[in-house]
């Protein structure tokens, strides 16, 4: 008898022990998610991560965030997304161009993820390059190593098929195998085992469109890989995850655009407003009859865009975040200021250098050209 009741607190011991771990141990802000696969659930994305408007870009127009990198990340991002470019012989990220808005070497950037990565050991994270100048794979591969961040990749396995089956994220966490790595497109797609982590973006995943100006532009078609555009319901069958593009851009004077700042309240939010991501989300799980796996958003502290992510992801308790502070009082007022972009005056420098910058490097100096007029005339600049 006595033996049976040692034996029945014991048994009351290791439960409450097991209870206690699982609820301690959470995965991507929740425990209810370790034993989700990675393709079951919805991943905040920050679209262009390391673009700021924030001091350190004079609050450039072309800045897709107001906090950086590791800010987002702490706040409940798991995608980040950055465009690769050639400058002075080195892999930067950049802003359509690195006369625009450079934010620093890749592979420090990637060294700032892994440093977020290394004190956050149960988080699965994803990075979607762009690949705008044609990085060859081992190009890339180099930058990864530089970092040290492929200490946490991911191999998929196979590089030619989309893939139907994705870890857990517990199996991704005990393998420690947390870093997800696209890039579109991958020169060349088939590449050596070596540096197979390095995903090519549209064998896994397709997007939604992702050059929005108004609230009611946002659809669920299938808008890339373009071989697959228009073909949804095919999109979807093909395995490949959902990405949807959830932000806006501003058209200006001229047809110049930015990130659309002035509406992001609204289109992040969770609903009721227009172009809210909520809606969006549902429209487009109820279309696909899948929620999307990514969905990438501008400004990601405002809305708040992490409402609608933890809407589909079921979870009305997240932990382990810390959210953004609020927003520097003079973001709002940075394109009045009397200094121009930073872009737009290497822009105008090189301009009047005798170079003839490309219809795109204006488009993404992103400027507010209407006060940038006023900006001109009263430095005294000149018309050139
Ligand atoms: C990110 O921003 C915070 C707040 O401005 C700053 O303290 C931190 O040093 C930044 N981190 C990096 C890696 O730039
Ligand atoms: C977007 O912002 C602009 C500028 O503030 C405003 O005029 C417009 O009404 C907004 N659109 C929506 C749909 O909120």
């Amino acid at each position: 008898m006595r033996s049976l009741i040692v034996l029945s607190a014991l048994l009351t011991l290791a439960s409450a022990g097991a209870l206690q771990l699982r609820q301690t141990t959470a995965c991507n802000n929740s425990p209810d998610l370790c034993s989700k696969s990675y393709s079951e659930i919805t991943h905040l994305g920050a679209h262009n991560s390391p673009f700021l408007r924030d001091a350190s870009t004079r609050f450039s127009t072309s800045g897709n965030h107001y906090f950086n990198t590791t800010i987002q990340l702490s706040a409940g991002v798991r995608m980040l997304t950055g465009q690769v470019h050639r400058s002075n012989g080195a892999w930067h990220l950049c802003h359509s161009s690195c006369d625009l808005l450079d934010a620093g070497l890749l592979s420090e950037w990637l060294g700032e993820i892994k440093t977020w990565m290394d004190a956050n050991p149960s988080d699965v994270v994803s990075i979607l390059l762009v690949n705008a100048d044609k990085a060859s794979a081992s190009d890339l591969a180099a930058e990864f190593e530089k970092s040290g961040i492929t200490e946490y990749k991911y191999t998929p396995p196979s590089v030619t098929l989309p893939q139907i089956t994705w870890p857990t994220l517990q199996e991704l966490v005990s393998a420690n195998t947390r870093l997800m790595t696209f890039v579109a497109p991958l020169y060349p797609t088939q590449i050596d085992s070596t540096n197979s982590y390095l995903m090519d973006e549209f064998t896994f995943v397709f997007e939604t469109g992702f050059e929005n100006i108004e609230p009611d532009d946002f659809t669920c078609m299938a808008d890339r890989p373009s071989a697959l555009r228009g073909q949804t319901t095919g999109a979807v069958s093909t395995g490949r995850m959902p990405l949807q593009n959830h932000f806006l851009y501003d058209t200006q004077l001229f047809g110049i655009e930015a990130p659309d700042e002035a509406n992001v309240t609204s289109t992040n939010a969770p609903a009721e407003k227009p172009g809210n991501m909520g809606d969006a989300a549902k429209t487009c799980r109820a279309e696909w009859g899948k929620a999307p796996v990514f969905i990438l958003v501008d400004f990601f502290d405002q809305g708040p865009a992490l409402a609608t992510i933890d809407e589909l992801n079921g979870i009305t308790d997240p932990v382990g975040r810390t959210p953004a502070p609020a927003k520097d009082a003079k973001v709002s007022g940075a394109s009045s200021a009397r200094a121009l972009p930073k872009g737009l005056v290497d822009l105008v420098k090189q301009f009047k250098n005798g170079a003839t910058p490309n219809l795109g490097a204006w488009i993404w100096a992103g400027a507010d050209w209407s006060k940038t007029f006023g900006g001109w005339d009263s430095t005294g600049g000149g018309s050139g």
